[in-house]
């Protein structure tokens, strides 16, 4: 049986909302909690029975919920009715025949019938890609009118999770339109609307689908974020609830780090394999470094990478494998991709059509005075070159104290390099109309707390902690 409630949203606003039998809702410090019986037997549906459908109807109904599967492909409904399962995959026919010989799983492809014997529909329909490389989401979308026009006829809240990778803003900006013109309800407050992106690998994918790297849901409402929970919260994993364009975006961010991480090992492969060296080896040396390798360390969105060694190094590289006739397509882009984030960063500072620009930070690293191949020399160089009237703040670097080729890169990059740079941090931050901020020493955080004004424009080139502790205008370099 379901109860419909009334209930506080967070937002303030009264909302129709429903509460299962199971769903208890407590008031923490104000605000509606709902809580879910962890584990407990879930009426779901599943839609698209590929590999990501077929699998998760298997797991799903293993774990004691009743599964209904939805697919067009009527073949694949036939072989789950005679308990087969629709893919190759290890452990699948195995788990696919003990889960429909118990009754657990029901197939159809009435969307009709399935939205109305659950409360929890995954859509797991496929996403190809076009010839242009969009993704093709006629499927998704034919699916969200139907289970739509069949939601108007249900008794209790309605959570549906998508599961196939969609572009960030596809599910609030096309999926949940398409859901409300033909329920015309609303999602967040007449349904539920979710993405979970689906980490499983094929080949592998039962053993993925219990140990997953982590649960990641993407919700609007703490209704389905909840009952997520209490289907996946015993998996060993963190469960982390977000937003929805964050959980669309960090499933193309996840492939495109493997794709990247293959592609990087396979190019280190050639160039070792052309000078003789075993690939293999410098790849598991590579791989014994958990500090900076394979650990957090630069994957976080900032700002150019520079300094004596990066730069060098991976040109270096480059000719090596060139004058061995090896192509290094992607090694060879991240100078020209890290050319492109300094642009860009320029771009914004010239857009603003102000000529008067105080920088914060000039070496290439904080607390250092090394200015060779600094991202912040080479937007100086930019900006004097179009006549702006530039100030410069480094504690760290003393030009006359400077010697050897770090003397000589900042005289060739800046000759006059000594008459724009200030010890006055609080009348540079004072007078610009720009702030590039390349530092977030405790002086630069005070300095752009109490001396900056509303109609400064503040870059952030140093991803300081606290984006609202000025009065400036405050742009991230790409965040
Ligand atoms: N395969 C993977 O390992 C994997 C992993 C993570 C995410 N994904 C994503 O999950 C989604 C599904 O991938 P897949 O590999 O399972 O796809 P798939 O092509 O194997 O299966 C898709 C299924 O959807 C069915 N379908 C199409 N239109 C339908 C409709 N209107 N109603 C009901 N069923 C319909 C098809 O008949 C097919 O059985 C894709 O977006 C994919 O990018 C896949």
């Amino acid at each position: 049986m379901s109860l419909p409630v009334d209930a506080m949203g967070a937002d303030g606003a009264h909302a129709r909302r429903w509460m299962h039998e199971g769903a208890a809702q407590a008031h923490v410090e104000g605000q509606s909690a709902l809580h879910f019986e962890a584990g407990a037997p879930r009426n779901i549906s599943i839609f698209g029975l590929g590999y990501v459908g077929a699998v998760s109807l298997a797991c799903l109904a293993r774990d004691g919920h009743r599964v209904t599967g939805v697919d067009i492909d009527q073949g694949k409904l036939e072989l789950l009715r005679n308990g087969q399962a629709p893919i190759v995959e290890s452990g699948i026919q195995e788990l696919t025949r003990t889960v429909t010989r118990n009754g657990a799983v029901t197939v159809t492809d009435s969307v009709r019938d399935a939205i109305l014997a659950t409360d929890l529909s995954f859509v797991c329909v496929g996403t190809p890609a076009q010839g242009n490389g969009d993704q093709d989401l006629t499927a998704i979308l034919r699916i969200a009118e139907q289970i739509g026009a069949v939601l108007p006829q249900k008794q209790s809240q309605h959570v549906i999770v998508v599961r196939s990778t969609v572009k960030p803003g596809t599910v609030e900006g096309m999926i949940a339109p398409a859901i409300e013109s033909a329920s015309g309800l609303q999602a967040g407050q007449d349904f539920s609307l979710c993405f979970q992106p689906e980490f499983l690998r094929e080949g592998t994918s039962i053993h993925d689908y219990d140990h997953p790297p982590m649960t990641v849901v993407g919700a609007g409402d703490d209704y389905g974020a909840e009952l997520l929970r209490a289907v996946f919260g015993h998996l060993p994993c963190e469960f982390v609830r977000t937003t929805i364009r964050t959980a669309e975006m960090l499933k193309y961010a996840c492939n495109a780090f493997h794709a990247t991480k293959v592609t990087f090992a396979n190019e280190i492969g050639r160039v070792s394999q052309a000078v003789g060296v075993d690939p293999h080896e410098v790849m598991r040396l590579l791989c014994l470094d958990r500090q900076l390798n394979i650990s957090p360390a630069y994957l976080r969105p900032g700002f150019a990478f520079g300094g004596s060694c990066l730069p060098k190094d991976l040109k270096a590289l480059l000719y090596l494998a060139k004058r061995q006739d090896v192509e290094l397509p992607m090694l060879g882009a991240i100078l020209p991709s890290n050319a492109a984030h300094i642009e860009q960063a320029i771009e914004r500072v010239l857009a603003s059509g102000r000529r008067s620009v105080g920088m914060v930070g000039l070496s290439f690293k904080a607390g250092t005075d090394d200015l060779r191949e600094s991202p912040m020399v080479v937007m100086a160089e930019r900006f004097i070159g179009k006549g702006l009237n530039l100030r410069i703040y480094d504690p760290a670097v003393n030009i006359a104290r400077l010697i050897g080729a770090n003397r000589r890169f900042i005289e060739e990059s800046i000759p006059h390099i000594a008459s724009l740079m200030t010890d006055d941090l609080r009348s540079l931050v004072r007078d610009a109309e720009v702030l590039v901020v390349g530092m977030k020493s405790p002086e630069t955080l005070l300095a752009l707390a109490e001396h900056t004004r509303p109609s400064q424009l503040l870059l952030d080139v140093a991803g300081l902690a606290d984006r609202g502790a000025h009065r400036a205008q405050y742009q991230g370099v790409c965040w």
